[in-house]
């Protein structure tokens, strides 16, 4: 099989990554994959995050990719993004968003209990701030005809993963406004898609309670395992190349196979073992979590 890293994909191209804060980082390894299959590369995070993240060490990785400081639910922010990138890079042929945060989960409030501020952010921060990238990028013609843009989305826009909380009501949002910003983009040949990930080990993942026992479940629920970042970045890759060139406006899953199962072999037999078992029967009140 021929080196990974030398397919080539995305020769000729720039691109830019929004949300790659250290090595854990989604957005951090399609960076790098991104580089690595030859595209020019700028990447973006807010000030905080280039103060406590490794993004000196990335853009050393990338070929000395410019940084860009932007927090992506300021316009004048996002704004100024642009014409920076366009001015010192010329316009982009793919955008990568891979941004989300919750203050409700971070400090775990009940879902019948959100603070409503936090709740307006996380839905900015995770969902609105895809279309305020696109926007601006559009108006200061820094992406080119033909283009790809590509955000990551997770599983609980379209069911319920009780601790994923508001998340999962931005995620939900984040979908849609790649859904209403498709045919638009399409006139310029240019496409949007989601990769709806697996449960992968990052800041923000990690910050989800139960994150540990959801990403185990995960895994047992999937034929081929939960993806790693690493893969996803690779997925990601032939959805910026010229490899697919007409998939727009999809939530394409990249989970092992998780989203299509209804059942695993190995699930039920843990839970009958468990149902079966006094002593954990005892430790975890199932009866909590039933209809009262
Ligand atoms: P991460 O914590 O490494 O990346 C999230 C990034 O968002 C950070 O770099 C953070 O600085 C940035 N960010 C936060 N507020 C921002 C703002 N106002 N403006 C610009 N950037 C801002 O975590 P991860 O997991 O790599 O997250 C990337 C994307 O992948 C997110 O959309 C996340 O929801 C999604 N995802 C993550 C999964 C996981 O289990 N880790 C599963 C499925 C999707």
């Amino acid at each position: 099989m021929p080196d990974k890293a030398h397919y080539g994909l995305l020769k000729g191209k720039k691109g830019i990554v929004f949300g790659p804060l250290d090595e854990s980082s989604i957005g951090w390894q399609i960076a790098l994959h991104a580089y690595n299959e030859g595209a020019e590369i700028a990447i973006s995070n807010v000030a905080t995050a280039l103060r406590f993240g490794n993004i000196d060490e990335l853009a050393g990785k990338c070929g000395d990719a410019p940084v860009i400081v932007c927090d992506a639910t300021k316009n004048e922010d996002v704004d100024k993004a642009f014409v920076e990138l366009k001015k010192k890079f010329g316009p982009v042929d793919f955008i990568v968003h891979s941004i989300g945060m919750s203050q409700n989960i971070r400090k775990q409030m009940p879902y019948e209990e959100l603070n409503y501020e936090w709740f307006m952010r996380t839905l900015d921060v995770s969902g609105m701030s895809l279309h305020r990238l696109v926007s601006y990028a559009l108006r200061n013609g820094a992406i080119n005809d033909g283009g790809s843009i590509l955000a990551l989305s997770y599983i609980a826009s379209q069911r319920n993963y009780w601790t994923y909380s508001d998340m999962g009501d931005a995620k939900s949002l984040l979908e849609s406004i790649v859904r209403s910003y498709g045919p638009r983009l399409a006139q310029r040949g240019i496409r949007i898609n989601t990769i709806s990930q697996s449960p992968t080990y990052t800041k923000a993942g990690s910050g989800i309670p139960g994150f540990e026992q959801m990403h185990e479940y995960s895994d047992l629920m999937s034929p081929l395992g939960n993806a790693s970042a690493e893969e996803c970045a690779e997925y990601a890759v032939t959805l910026l190349s010229d490899l697919t060139r007409k998939v727009t406006m999809q939530n394409l899953f990249h989970d092992g196979g998780y989203s299509s199962m209804g059942a695993t072999i190995p699930m039920i037999r843990l839970a009958h073992e468990a149902l079966h078992d006094e002593d954990l029967a005892r430790r975890v009140d199932l009866e909590d979590y039933k209809p009262s």
